[in-house]
């Protein structure tokens, strides 16, 4: 396809970002309230690392107080527990997010359970995950991924998505499932794909709407693409390439991007499609967090 649109991810976040901080100063102004984030990082795994550190320098950009909680990689079930408990009673923090995923000795159900659904910004509560599931979209806290996602594909094909098939490939509960709901939401047609679906390049195929969350690099080819769909590649990978010789890490999504860029209507590049949008989410969720505590 000749016209294919990148879908600018980091420029759609800073004009999110820009409103939110707006949005911030008016609560600061009239409220006096300052939206509170607290970021509880477990251990020190790299790649968690680096992702709590663009949400903390994001929500200071938007006027917010952010706190990081930096928890040593051997802490107990209790210790994270009472963290969690000394935040859910803090007026001042508005919203809570546990970085996923946690050391394997903690139950990592048992502590995204425990944060309050009213500070859950990151919509792991089941409290949250049943009201988007039941459609009741504006009362809930959505996962942040999903909803950057979303906001993308409505920018492409507007609110309403009837008679569009969509297809998501990979059903985990922080992006497959809630894209599902919000996918259905909007009337599209939903398919969900996973480790044991029968001829999945052919189902995707069937896909104006193409969503991939599996962690595997550039599994998606260009061949399994309807052409003119949407493609949003939800994977962040770190893979080597030989570069003249030379071997380099490098970024890249679920979906390899050279062959699919010929063949899709629009799409969403790694780095700079998905990942950004997470981070802008994580902000409005808890700049809403922080007006209802407001009102
Ligand atoms: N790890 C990878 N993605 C996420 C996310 O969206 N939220 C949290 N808390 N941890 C993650």
């Amino acid at each position: 396809m000749a016209n294919t649109t990148i879908i600018d991810g980091k420029a759609k976040a800073a004009e999110l970002s820009e409103s939110i901080t707006a949005a911030t100063t008016a609560l600061v102004e009239k409220r006096g309230v300052k939206p509170g984030l607290s970021v509880v990082i477990v251990g020190e795994d790299p790649a968690s690392q680096v992702y709590v550190r663009n949400k903390k320098r994001t929500a200071e950009a938007c006027g917010f107080n952010s706190v990081q909680h930096t928890l040593a990689a051997d802490s107990s079930q209790e210790q994270v527990l009472a963290l969690i408990q000394q935040l859910n009673a803090d007026p001042t923090v508005h919203g809570i997010l546990v970085q996923l995923p946690l050391p394997a000795q903690l139950n990592e159900q048992e502590i995204t359970q425990s944060i309050l659904p009213d500070k859950d910004v990151d919509g792991f509560h089941f409290q949250n995950i049943g009201m988007l599931t039941a459609g009741h979209i504006d009362g809930a806290f959505v996962p942040c991924t999903p909803a950057g996602c979303m906001l993308m594909i409505e920018d492409q094909l507007g609110k309403d998505l009837s008679g569009l098939n969509a297809v998501i490939i990979g059903r985990s509960n922080i992006v497959g499932k809630p894209m599902a709901s919000l996918l259905l939401k909007a009337n599209a047609t939903v398919t969900i794909c996973h480790s044991r679906t029968k001829d999945l390049p052919s189902v995707a195929r069937n896909a104006d709407i193409l969503v991939a969350a599996v962690g595997r690099p550039q599994m998606v080819k260009g061949d399994w693409i309807k052409p003119g769909a949407i493609v949003i590649d939800v994977g962040i990978n770190r893979i080597q390439v030989d570069v003249d010789g030379e071997i380099k890490n490098r970024l890249v999504g679920d979906v390899d991007f050279e062959e699919a860029v010929k063949v899709a209507g629009a799409i969403t590049p790694v780095p700079g499609g998905v990942g950004p949008m997470t981070i802008a989410l994580l902000m409005l969720n808890t700049l809403r967090s922080a007006e209802r505590s407001a009102s």
